[in-house]
């Protein structure tokens, strides 16, 4: 579906995921017993250049990992999902670690411990500027060091490529970077970070209202990512689109807005609209939270596709 188009080029964090399950999420200062164990490839940036690739889109990941085995195996099943790795660099120290407890309903927390990913310098950035100019779309996150992704923003702005930026997880910005931002694909609660100090408390706001206060900030696009009530889109003088959100039965939800922003960056570079699109990422993620664990939850496009083509008005 997607062959012929530019590639996705992600720019961001890989993560070796260690996963405990357990009936809940332990309480702070309370030990649980869990029911099971798991390791899983993740990363927000891993796991959105998977996205793409199982979709069937050209994507390229531009990262480190480090010269550990959990960095071999990253790139070994990177590769296997069909993700370009050649500008991948093995740093000598730890790679990525993010040690996640899901509870019953998929709801979960997250530590990361960044390794390699923090050795993502502007350098080498810029050092990787010939593949970031090739690109339909290029996707970023928060989990390499804050100074890359402004210096990522200024790179895609020179060459005139869209940047989606997922700010996740919530940290300060430079002013700067939204202004350099294509999209920016918040959930909730990290729109409700951004948008603080803005006339009304963001927590009582309509998501109209935190889409408003988030397009002043500069940036050209946004997409409130809002889990089980699907996702509101809006474009500087543009249209508004509510996306519903599929019925699904949730058993992990992790990495569920890294599979929405690969699939809805796939669609976009390859020519689709604003809303197909969003339909699109909202069905692919829909996917994902019934499935364990973050790369390895991601769907095939049949797979969309067949769940899209159960709603009347989505035009396929
Ligand atoms: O968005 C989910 C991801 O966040 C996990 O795969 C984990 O590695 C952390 O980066």
């Amino acid at each position: 579906m997607f062959a012929g188009s530019k590639p996705v080029v992600v720019v961001g964090s890989i993560n070796t995921d260690l996963v405990a399950h357990a009936d809940r999420l332990p309480l702070k200062g309370e030990t649980i017993t869990g029911n099971s164990f798991h390791t899983f490839q993740g990363g927000k940036g891993a796991n959105q250049a998977v996205a793409a690739a199982k979709l069937g889109a050209k994507a390229i990941m531009v990262g480190k990992v480090g010269s550990d085995s959990f960095g071999a195996e990253s790139i070994r099943q990177l590769t296997a999902s069909g993700v370009d790795c050649t500008h991948i660099a093995v740093e000598p120290c730890d790679s990525g670690i993010a040690v996640i407890t899901v509870g019953t309903g998929g709801q979960n927390t997250i530590v990361v411990i960044p390794g390699a990913n923090a050795a993502v310098t502007p350098a080498f950035i810029e050092a990787n500027r010939d593949v970031i100019k090739t690109a339909g779309m290029v996707l970023a996150q928060l989990e390499i060091p804050m100074e890359s992704v402004l210096r990522l923003g200024q790179i895609c702005h020179e060459e005139d490529v869209p940047l989606m930026l997922d700010p996740a997880p919530a940290r300060e910005l430079p002013g700067e970077l939204l202004s350099l931002c294509s999209w920016i694909t918040p959930n909730e609660t990290e729109a409700q970070f951004y948008a603080r100090g803005t006339a009304d408390d963001a927590h009582s706001k309509s998501s109209s209202a935190v889409a408003a206060a988030l397009l002043k900030t500069g940036t050209h696009g946004v997409v409130l990512k809002l889990g089980e009530l699907g996702a509101y889109i809006e474009q500087t003088g543009g249209s508004a689109f509510q996306i519903p959100s599929f019925k699904v039965a949730a058993v992990d939800s992790t990495a569920a807005g890294d599979t929405f922003n690969g699939a809805f960056a796939a669609a976009l570079s390859a020519g689709r609209d604003v809303e197909w699109s969003g339909r699109f990422g909202s069905a692919a993620a829909a996917i994902s939270v019934t499935r364990m664990g973050a790369q390895a939850s991601m769907p095939k496009a049949d797979e969309v596709m067949a769940l899209l083509s159960g709603q009347s008005d989505v035009k396929l």
